[in-house]
């Protein structure tokens, strides 16, 4: 459905300022040619000393801040309206969910639905995976106490985040009509591409099926002892008919299609086989946290000048190589006709590695100063990215 600005941020306003129905809003993504001042912005009411006030954490991706404001229609139709392009509003009735397009329309999408107001002050951050879960345990993330191991804490945090991020992009997909509204006929189909131990690909099973989304997944692994252990822990949990697992290169698996690919920390330039499968298998949505980048850092033999004044340095031409590499890669996904957003998923201090590619197929056309950039930059430092050998159809060069 398609409002005016005005129309749908004074709607949404109001929910908020509602003390008695609000129960939380986010905002998130970026509109077009606007900035914004952080990342995300997690709104929720919280009672303070008898008044309900309203609790505004924002996050820029590294760390979150906290403040509570009154809730005053002004202030709120003026956050609504600092540049973010997605915006969900829960009530206890039903929720909201505001799409801001390129050209600046307002899509909405309405659901009704029962949710449950919060007005805890002290909330912690709660745990999307309860660390009792046999799930847990079989991976070898929890021991029998349901404790989750400390060798094994960051990896659990790291699927969390990514749960985090996952979860609200792909419901913002679904109500925007980019992926089917999943069903038990019709599931939401879902590929881990270098799944290893599959922590994630079990978490997103069991996550995904706990809030009521029906879904099929599959994790690829090149290595059959991944496949044979996993395989076995579906089969322990009595899951194997909706998550299964395959020993196969990336690049030649026999997985066509997939609404969402997934993948993290695979290695080097499977992090390229994993996105150029996602978008040869037109999937709508993917999260890629790269690991290891040594393909582009290889081309570096030549800095164009005035780069040789940082690239003398190895520790920072390495990290020069990184950065070209993820931005290469979003760039590509951009001209692959994919909304891209580069964010990171955890703080630093969990993995060195916590940058995220998310992208979401939207077909728009790619515009000539993207790719004339593209050209530029390869060109500057005499590279080819390996994930443009690997979508040959783009017809970039
Ligand atoms: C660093 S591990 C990450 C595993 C898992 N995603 C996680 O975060 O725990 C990378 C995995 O990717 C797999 N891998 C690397 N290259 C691959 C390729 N070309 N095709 C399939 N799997 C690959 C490795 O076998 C390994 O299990």
């Amino acid at each position: 459905m398609s409002k005016s600005l005005e129309e749908v941020f004074g709607e949404a306003s109001a929910h908020i300022i509602e003390p008695t129905t609000f129960v939380r809003a986010v905002l998130s993504g970026r509109r077009r040619n606007m900035q914004t001042d952080c990342e995300r912005i997690d709104l929720r009411p919280v009672s303070i000393k008898g008044t309900v006030q309203l609790q505004l954490s924002h996050s820029d991706g590294r760390a979150t801040t906290t403040k509570n404001i009154e809730p005053d229609l002004f202030t709120v139709s003026e956050l609504l309206n600092s540049g973010y392009a997605h915006i969900l509003v829960e009530h206890i009735d039903g929720s909201l969910s505001i799409r801001i397009t390129k050209s600046g329309e307002a899509q909405v999408h309405y659901e009704s639905k029962e949710f449950k107001q919060s007005l805890d002050h002290d909330k912690k951050k709660a745990r999307l995976l309860d660390s009792s879960d046999p799930f847990l345990l079989e991976v070898g993330i929890a021991d029998h106490k349901g404790s989750i191991k400390p060798s094994k804490n960051d990896k659990y945090l790291q699927v969390e985040e990514f749960l985090r991020l996952l979860v609200p992009t792909l419901e913002a997909a679904i109500s925007a009509g980019q992926i089917h509204k999943p069903t038990d006929a019709k599931p939401l189909t879902i590929v881990d591409l270098g799944c290893g131990h599959a922590y994630l690909t079990f978490a997103t099973h069991q996550y995904l099926r706990a809030i009521g989304i029906p879904v099929q997944v599959t994790g690829i692994d090149v290595r059959t002892s991944s496949r044979d252990r996993n395989n076995k822990i579906a089969q322990n949990l009595g899951i194997s008919e909706t998550i299964n697992f395959r020993a196969e290169e990336i690049a030649s698996t026999t997985a066509q299609t997939a609404d969402v690919a997934i993948a993290l920390h695979a290695c080097d330039t499977a992090t390229d086989d994993a996105i150029a499968w996602a978008v040869s298998a037109q999937s709508k949505l993917m999260l890629i946290a790269p690991c290891c980048h040594h393909d582009i850092q290889r081309q570096m033999n030549e800095s164009p000048e005035p780069w040789g004044a940082l690239t003398k340095f190895g520790l920072m031409k390495e990290r020069l190589g990184d950065l070209l590499t993820d931005s290469l890669r979003a760039q590509l996904l951009r001209i692959a006709g994919y909304r891209v957003e580069v964010i990171e998923f955890i703080g630093g201090e969990h993995t060195p590695r916590n940058m995220m590619i998310r992208a979401v197929k939207t077909d728009a056309k790619a515009e000539a100063i993207d790719i004339q950039r593209y050209r530029d930059i390869c060109a500057q430092w005499g590279i080819t990215p390996a994930l443009e050998k690997k979508l040959p159809r783009l017809n970039i060069g």
